[in-house]
Order: C-alpha cells, then sequence, then structure tokens
C-alpha cells in the first residue's frame, strides 16, 4: 500500500508502535487532497479539521470499492455481493466497536452523525424516562447538537435544564455541578472535547459524580474520537456518541454507543423495515439490537468507510495522534500569540485538543476568513454552533483553527503568515 501506514500491522495483530512520535508529512501522502492546490494555485491549508476531517485514501477506496464490486442492499439479498456487503457492513460494527473500547459490537448502532445519535437518545431514551419536573443537566459549552434535542424533551415534558458554567478559560466549574448533582438530574449530558475552545472535559471524574447522584451520563464523542484514546468502557458512561465524517470517515456515518440493557429496554426511535423482526396488520416485533435503531436501508458504504477510517487510525495509534496534536496546539499558540493584536481563547495546550479560536483587533472573523482563504487557508469562522457559549465570552464570533493527523508546523506558519497579511491589509 501507498502512504504511510501499514494496514497489515492490525491483521498480524503486531502492535503499532505507541511512543514513536508520528510524522505527519508522511501520513499527508496517504490524504489525496492535501497535495492539491486552491485556483489560486495556493498549495491547500485546510485548518478546519473540527467542522470534518479530511479523508485518506484507505476510506476513499473502501467507499469506492463497495459501489464498484458488491454494491447491494445489506441483510436482504441471498446471493453473493448481498451478503458481502452485509459482511462488510458488520465488519465495520467491530471496527468501530474496537476502536472505542466497546466490549460489544451489538452496542454500536450506527447513524448519519452524531446529531442523529443524540436526537435517537434524546427521543427513545428521554421520553420514557425524563417527565415532569425531572432535571437534565447540561454545560455551557454545548454545541447546539447537544442541547437543542435536550430543549425540545424539556419543553414536551415539562422538565427542567440545569447549566455547568464555565471558567474565562473554558473549564468546565465541577463545584457548581456539584450544588447541580443535588437536583437528583435524570441525565447528564455533555461534549468530551469543545468544538469551539477545544477543552478535554474531565469525563470519567464527571461521570463518578454524576452516577453517584443516580444521573445516567451521556456524553458527546464527535471532537473526542478523532483525537483522542477513548475507551467507553473505562469512561464508563451510559451513551456515547460520534460522527465518522471528523474521524476520517465518510460523511452520513456515525455512531451511537450505549450499554446493551440500556438500548434493550429502550423503545424505537425510527419505525419501518429493518428494525423489525416479525409485522401483523396491528402491531410488530421489533429486532434485536443494534438493528432495532437501524430502521430503513442504512448508509452502508460509509459505515464500511468509518470501518476502514477506524482501523487506519488504530494502525496508527491514537496515543501518538494525541502526542502529534498537543505539540501542534502548543506550537500554533506560542506562534499565534506573535501576531498583533490578536486575542486567543480557551485552556492550556495540555488540556486542549488540536483547537484553537481567536480574533483580530477591529476585524470581523468572517474578513479573517475571507483574506486567509486567498492564501488557500481555511479556517471556520462565526460561532461554530456554540452561540450560548459565544455569549458566555462576550464574543459575537471567533475564528477557529483546528487540526488533525495530517496538520503540521508548515501549516501553522502558513496561518500565521497570512494572518500578518490581514493585519496589513485591515491594520489591525
Ligand atoms: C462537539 C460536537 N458535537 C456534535 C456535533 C455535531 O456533529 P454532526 O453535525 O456531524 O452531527 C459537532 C459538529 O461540529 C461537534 O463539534
Amino acid at each position: 500500500m501507498a502512504g504511510a501506514v501499514d494496514l497489515r500491522r492490525a491483521d498480524t495483530g503486531v502492535p503499532a508502535p505507541v511512543v514513536a512520535a508520528l510524522d505527519p508529512h508522511a501520513i499527508r501522502a496517504d490524504f489525496p487532497i492535501l497535495s492539491t492546490r486552491t485556483s489560486s494555485g495556493h498549495p491547500l491549508v485546510y485548518l478546519d479539521s473540527a467542522a470534518t476531517s479530511q479523508k485518506p485514501r484507505v476510506v476513499i477506496d473502501a467507499v469506492d470499492d463497495f459501489y464498484r464490486t458488491y454494491n447491494a442492499n445489506v441483510h436482504r439479498g441471498i446471493y453473493e455481493i448481498g451478503e458481502r456487503a452485509t459482511a462488510a457492513y458488520e465488519a465495520a460494527r467491530a471496527s468501530v466497536a474496537r476502536f472505542i473500547g466497546a466490549p460489544d459490537p451489538h452496542e454500536i448502532v450506527f447513524t448519519r452523525n452524531a446529531t442523529e445519535a443524540i436526537n435517537l437518545v434524546a427521543y427513545s431514551w428521554g421520553r420514557r424516562n425524563v417527565g415532569r419536573g425531572d432535571a437534565i443537566v447540561l454545560t455551557e459549552m454545548e454545541h447546539h447538537a447537544n442541547l437543542v434535542p435536550w430543549q425540545i424533551l424539556v419543553q414536551d415534558v415539562d422538565g427542567d435544564l440545569e447549566f455547568i458554567p464555565i471558567t474565562d478559560d473554558g473549564i468546565l466549574r465541577l463545584d457548581v455541578f456539584e450544588v447541580l448533582l443535588r437536583l437528583r438530574p435524570k441525565l447528564v449530558a455533555f461534549t468530551h472535547v469543545s468544538n469551539t475552545l477545544g477543552t478535554i472535559d474531565p469525563v470519567r471524574e464527571m461521570v463518578d459524580m454524576a452516577h453517584a447522584a443516580g444521573a445516567l451520563v451521556l456524553v458527546d464523542g464527535a471532537q473526542a474520537v478523532p483525537h483522542l484514546k477513548v475507551d467507553v468502557a473505562e469512561l464508563g458512561a451510559d451513551f456515547y456518541v460520534f460522527s465518522g465524517h471528523k474521524v476520517l470517515g465518510p460523511m452520513g456515518s456515525g455512531a451511537l454507543w450505549a450499554r446493551r440493557e440500556l438500548l434493550e429496554a429502550m423503545p424505537p426511535f425510527l419505525a419501518g423495515g429493518e428494525m423489525i423482526r416479525e409485522v401483523h396488520l396491528r402491531r410488530s416485533e421489533y429486532n434485536e439490537i443494534p438493528w432495532k435503531f437501524e430502521a430503513g436501508t442504512p448508509d452502508a458504504a460509509a459505515a464500511v468507510g468509518l470501518g476502514a477510517a477506524a482501523e487506519y487510525l488504530m494502525a496508527i495509534g491514537m496515543d501518538r495522534v494525541r502526542a502529534h496534536e498537543r505539540d501542534l496546539t502548543a506550537y500554533a499558540l506560542d506562534r499565534l500569540a506573535t501576531v498583533p493584536g490578536i486575542a486567543l481563547y480557551g485552556p492550556a495546550a495540555e488540556l486542549r485538543s488540536g483547537v484553537v479560536p481567536f480574533n483580530l483587533a477591529g476585524v470581523h472573523p468572517h474578513d479573517v476568513a475571507q483574506v486567509l482563504d486567498r492564501s488557500g487557508v481555511c479556517v471556520r469562522a462565526g460561532h461554530h454552533c456554540t452561540m450560548p457559549l459565544h455569549e458566555r465570552l462576550g464574543l459575537a464570533a471567533t475564528a477557529r483553527a483546528s487540526f488533525n493527523v495530517y496538520s503540521t508546523r508548515e501549516d501553522v506558519d502558513a496561518l500565521v503568515d497570512a494572518l500578518g497579511e490581514v493585519v496589513r491589509i485591515f491594520g489591525a
């Protein structure tokens, strides 16, 4: 295989080295888009991985191979390519389970993304278990995907939402969390890693606190699974969700993990084909988990691509991914601090993932992003689907640079150089 990662390691059971630093330049060879140029002739400097990651060749090939050589509906065709499609879909589920430390692949429900996974829990588990006057505890740093579904739930059942506040550096106030737990909430739902500030939240500690107060815990892992070694068994949460497209996988792939007994007790979310065992005119018997929650034809090719992404990252080793991104984030914070008029937000590098939000004095972040684009530098500008967090920080919007396994110091240098151009143009 061309490129940096030898997938055969995963097959032979020989673990990839954990301590050796990864070489992002070699990794980049696996990502075709990273050797392209923008229409202005600049090399692509992709610093928007928190919005979606780029895809390695193994993922592109897996999707391509699905459609070219064995495209068929899963769990239906009793013919060769149908059985091959089903086997690949279920093998992808097993890869995802291993990737996040899930003890049983049946506890992995494929969804379109993290948003759908959270909605599944809010509709299915939430409407059975949250009632009038019951509290759900969230945090001030949630992505809208882990806020709006709970707003709708408590409006429907006449429940209540409470929020763990943050410090000015974007760290959760666990002292206040302790007080909120006295309300005996039914659920605590929070992000593992903030998509805006990069803060890595202390999941295990918070899970233990929540469980001691009798609450279940949902962790939004959309920004954690791509960057940290996630082991759901060790974290101890009850529900864990993530999106495939942020973790080198295809768009339209994602997963919900939950403990078997929770999934078995939950009613279906969407209903129709695939999620049933027997259907009569007036009643139906539902399928076993996870298929009970996978109504209709799934995006099987995307799931297969997600499985390939999980295998790719396991072959690299998530400890190495984290070490690389921590170093790169520290480098970026140092380099960006030299830009005149810049304000940087969020915690220190060791407490954050590869996300760096910033503003330039007197320049709207949209203008910053537009001028950076002229140099081929892609950053996100806006509220990043965290309007309440921006409100808490007194900010209308921010620009955000975010990294992934293929990001390099040269990317950061290109950003800093291009910001120099912004300063020159706007006189910031
Ligand atoms: C922390 C977090 N949660 C949830 C989501 C929603 O992800 P998706 O749009 O893939 O469902 C995002 C996307 O940016 C995110 O960053």
